[in-house]
């Protein structure tokens, strides 16, 4: 087919006059809008309808699209040298980049692996954690205790250790099955008369509970997001539940792994969200909102005992990816890393946080189905209930979530509604992660579109 004939028929389809396609989308019965461009807080679509990024697609664009010094420091990089395999060579950006992150994790002999995504970055601490054990002659050591609710990622070993029911249910025979407890999640298991120190205790011994009872010598790891993101709607710990979880750790000799893949970046307002806990994991890992979008990136980054453990041992760490520490992806993570720096955008993440937060709550909190509003830096959510005296979960959780998204869309508003089902527990909660770059009169705007929204899905 001549070259021209091509592009007038892909023009075609992208003004929406035929729509035909051939992705195979996540939703293959949804028409998704096209997006054509970016800039600051907004995309734009084939009709050149603008989008308010509020959510940063999943807590990804940590600095908003098209931000100019993380767009030329790529170009730059790829017209130097786009990629060099890491099995042939180190490569200036990766070792930039692991220096930055493992001065942020503040133990100097800790060190970096690079990865494609979160759940590239999560297999690959569950295999420090098992290899570790293996390594250190004690092979039993294997199972992964994680929490239910929990969402670590889409591959095999990820999608195992992930108490997400949904996610879980196309292949539940096949996950491995592992001992999970319950997340740390106040709104719903705090009893009355608890207060938050008894109850972050309380939620911290079934994790000492398990161990018990599956045996210290079977267990190689916990997993958990310091707060957790998509599958929850952002919900931080009580106050001293992961001081606690930390100790649990350390007396049964177990690997504390702390994912931050979403919550990490500085999108709580410090880099690593482990910091505001008084905690720090022996493995956290990160993606999303390192890279910013602008390319896929992720790491894990393991503590010097770990790291010290395998470079003077003889057993070396058996595993890799085609595109480990790919250089362009590490130039992004190093330029959004020396943007937040530069820009002083932890302090901004933790002001404008408190703003936003301030303002969803000052907004939507007499709604008589939000349940909760919840947060910390730039990372929020609304949890939605059936009846808000009884905290009661919408019967199904997912179908309101999709609705809510659809709706959002229409009102030019990106947010992330995520939600399960009342047999699983799950609730229905609407995400919000805005760009560190968010000003006043984006948060404005947001709260007469969330408001329009809930109008529109629940009547007024
Ligand atoms: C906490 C957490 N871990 C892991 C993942 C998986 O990351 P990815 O989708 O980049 O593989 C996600 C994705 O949403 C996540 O939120």
């Amino acid at each position: 087919m001549p070259e021209n004939l091509k592009h007038a028929i892909f023009c075609q389809w992208l003004l929406g006059a035929e729509q035909m396609t051939a992705v195979f989308s996540r939703d293959l019965h949804h028409d998704y809008p096209v997006a054509v461009r970016g800039g600051g807080m907004y995309l734009y679509d084939q009709h050149d309808r603008e989008y308010l990024d509020m959510c940063g697609g999943a807590a990804v664009s940590s600095l908003g699209h098209q931000h100019p010094a993380v767009v030329s420091t790529i170009q730059k990089q790829i017209e130097t040298m786009a990629f060099a395999h890491t099995a042939f060579f180190s490569n200036e950006p990766q070792e930039r980049l692991a220096a930055l992150l493992v001065d942020a994790f503040g133990e100097a002999d800790a060190r970096a692996y690079f990865a494609s995504g979160g759940s590239e970055a999560n297999e690959t601490a569950l295999k420090f954690a098992w290899q570790y054990w293996r390594a250190r002659a004690q092979p039993t050591k294997v199972k992964i205790i994680s929490r239910t609710h929990s969402y670590h990622g889409n591959t095999f070993g990820a999608l195992s250790v992930s108490g997400h029911p949904a996610r879980r249910s196309v292949m539940p025979d096949l996950l491995l099955d592992w001992p999970r407890i319950d997340p740390c999640y106040a709104y719903r298991f705090q009893q009355s008369g608890e207060t938050e120190e008894e109850y972050g205790e309380r939620a911290a011994q079934m994790l000492e509970q398990a161990i018990l009872r599956e045996g210290a010598d079977t267990i190689a790891a916990f997993i958990a997001e310091p707060i957790v993101g998509a599958s929850l709607g952002v919900v931080s710990a009580a106050k001293g539940y992961f001081t606690k979880i930390r100790a649990i750790c350390d007396k049964y000799d177990i690997l504390l792994i702390a994912d931050e893949v979403m919550c990490g970046s500085g999108r709580t307002g410090t880099f690593f969200a482990f910091e505001q806990e008084g905690f720090r994991p022996d493995i956290v890992t990160l993606a999303k909102g390192l890279g910013g979008g602008y390319q896929p990136l992720a790491a894990t980054i393991v503590c010097a005992r770990i790291s010290n453990f395998f470079t003077t041992s003889t057993a070396g760490f058996a595993h890799g990816h085609t595109y480990i520490g790919h250089a362009a992806a590490c130039a992004a993570g190093v330029a959004v890393m020396q943007t937040i720096e530069r820009q002083n955008l932890l302090a901004a993440v933790r002001t404008k946080g408190t703003e936003f937060g301030f303002m969803l709550k000052g907004t939507l909190a007499e709604h008589p189905n939000v349940g909760d509003i919840r947060g910390r830096g730039l990372f929020w959510a609304i949890e939605l209930v059936e009846d808000k005296a009884e905290k009661t979960l919408f019967a199904n959780s997912a179908q309101l979530a999709k609705q809510l998204k659809n709706t959002a869309m229409q009102h030019g508003l990106m947010c992330y509604p995520g939600g399960g089902n009342a047999e699983d527990g799950l609730n229905c909660h609407i995400l919000l992660a805005p760009p560190y770059i968010v000003e006043h009169h984006h948060m404005d705007q947001a709260m007469a579109k969330l408001t329009a929204i809930l109008t529109e899905v629940f009547g007024a």
